[in-house]
């Protein structure tokens, strides 16, 4: 995946469905946004289905319409905005069917929902799924329903997810919720709350139940996974305050990594998304030392300059980040590193920018999400900083930053012609059901011609071509 689009665009609005259930009332789901969106999708499914729900893929026939929803960006809200009002005009005709708002956009927007979108029914904060019976049961009496509570301790560890839309290879497993970081720019932790990690023996259980049920390539989620402890408790905070006791038996993300990797040594694991302060050696290590631990680190910069860095409240400069990426390489050669980055965020000069561009020429990422800064309510940049960089500025920042991404990741995809690598199918290719597509172990998409191969398998490609996003190539049986 080499993306100059937005998370919310990677992934928009997928319809969300499991197929051949039986049930009385269906529900039409959509997800937007981060992969961890797609992931409380399937938690809201395992909670209505126990409500008697189905999940369908025609809007039309559905007595429920939720929409999992965005807030990271200006243009996510839009789009659901945009998928809101072509909801209402299907209410219009079938005015029985309920109309639902969940996810980051819900806790943002709450009440006003009602009022801004008419035809909403219901609103439901990231933290409020469980709720969803009840909340079912006041719009079945006529009343409107919203839970946006934010919770320090759900993690919804008990719920099996239902698992939606999916290939039966990939899945997603959540293992902390939150952030406690508070860049300037993000509205995520306004969104989802305080950083809390969950019981590791959960994860473990449902990373064992996904092996036996076929699943093959699993990422672990959360929006800090190195910031990941486990003490008995899981917010983050009350770590500091623990008992010397507590802290000495405590699982970091490393620890959770070696369990993991342990418990299904078949099984590739993933993980997203890093954060460059927390990432400690001991992860590195982990990962050098299991096979099936993915050799690819996203490792979101957001600039190359210390100044703009120290402005987004991030906790590391130019330096310490170039440093780590230094470890990364020498402790895991062969690791593919991958990137987010901001153009035009506020006070940005040419300057900076330029020392955007050459700390991607120094890392030289695989692939990378880019964006242009957008200015979100509550945050500290939104508060107390003017978003002063043109949008023409902006846009042609971005556009060079983008430009020099292909480039790079032209470039890293070249240097695998020539080599035999490793990939487990996910599915046909977009383009022909002649070739298959799967991802190494670095991430990298690649396309070959399918001969007696299928989905699941682990298959030895050796590569003759590549563009900047996918290598081609022909399996060597
Ligand atoms: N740690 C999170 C980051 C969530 S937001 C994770 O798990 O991915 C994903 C990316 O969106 C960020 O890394 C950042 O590059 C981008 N982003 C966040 N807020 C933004 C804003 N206000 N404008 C533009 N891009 C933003
Ligand atoms: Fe957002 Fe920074 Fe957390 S980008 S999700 S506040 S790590």
């Amino acid at each position: 995946m080499n993306t100059t689009d937005t998370h919310e665009e990677a992934r928009q609005g997928e319809a969300l469905c499991i197929e051949g259930q039986r049930g009385s009332k269906k529900v039409y789901m959509e997800s937007y946004g981060c992969q961890m969106n797609f992931s409380d999708s399937e938690i809201v499914a395992s909670i209505l289905q126990k409500e008697g729900y189905v999940t369908t893929i025609d809007p039309e026939e559905a007595d429920l319409v939720l929409l999992n929803t965005c807030s990271i960006r200006d243009k996510a809200e839009q789009t659901v905005r945009k998928r809101l009002s072509q909801f209402n005009v299907l209410k219009k005709e079938k005015p029985e069917m309920k109309i639902g708002v969940l996810g980051c956009m819900a806790e943002r927007v709450r009440e006003k929902f009602f009022e801004e979108e008419k035809l909403v029914d219901m609103v439901v904060g990231p933290d409020a799924y469980r709720d969803l019976p009840h909340l079912l049961n006041d719009l079945e009496d006529g009343r409107k329903a919203v839970n946006v509570l934010l919770s320090k301790e759900e993690t919804y560890d008990d719920i099996e997810p239902v698992r939606l839309g999916g290939n039966g290879i990939t899945a997603f497993v959540s293992i902390t919720r939150g952030c406690d970081n508070m860049c300037t720019f993000c509205v995520v932790p306004f969104t989802r709350g305080r950083e809390r990690s969950r019981n590791p023996q959960t994860i473990v259980e449902e990373v064992k139940n996904l092996a036996q049920s076929g699943y093959k390539d699993i990422t672990l989620l959360g929006q800090n996974v190195d910031s990941y402890v486990w003490y008995g408790g899981g917010l983050k905070k009350d770590f500091a305050k623990a008992s010397e006791m507590a802290k000495a038996s405590a699982v970091h993300f490393a620890d959770l990594l070696h369990q993991v990797a342990t418990a299904v040594p078949q099984v590739r694991i993933r993980f997203s998304t890093s954060n460059p302060q927390d990432m400690s050696d001991d992860v590195l290590k982990a990962i050098a030392s299991h096979d099936n631990l993915c050799k690819s680190i996203h490792l979101p910069v957001q600039s190359g300059s210390s100044k703009v860095l120290k402005e987004m409240n991030r906790g590391h400069n130019r330096e310490e980040y170039i440093a780590l990426i230094d470890r990364v390489r020498s402790i895991i050669p062969d690791c593919g590193i991958s990137h987010d980055m901001i153009s035009g965020f506020p006070n940005e000069t040419e300057e900076d920018h330029q020392q955007t561009l050459s700390l991607m020429e120094y890392v030289k990422y695989d692939f990378g999400f880019m964006f242009f800064y957008s200015e979100r309510p509550q945050t500290f940049a939104a508060r107390k900083m003017v978003d002063n960089v043109p949008l023409e500025v902006k846009k042609r920042r971005l556009a060079e930053v983008i430009e020099r991404q292909q480039i790079h990741s032209l470039e890293r995809n070249h240097a695998y012609i020539g080599k035999t690598v490793e990939v487990l199918v996910e599915g046909f290719s977009k383009k022909s059901k002649n070739d298959l597509f799967g991802r190494t172990s670095q991430n990298t998409v690649v396309v070959f011609p399918k001969k007696n191969h299928q989905s699941g398998d682990k298959v030895w490609v050796h590569i003759d071509r590549c563009t900047p996003a996918t290598l081609l190539g022909n399996s060597l049986d």
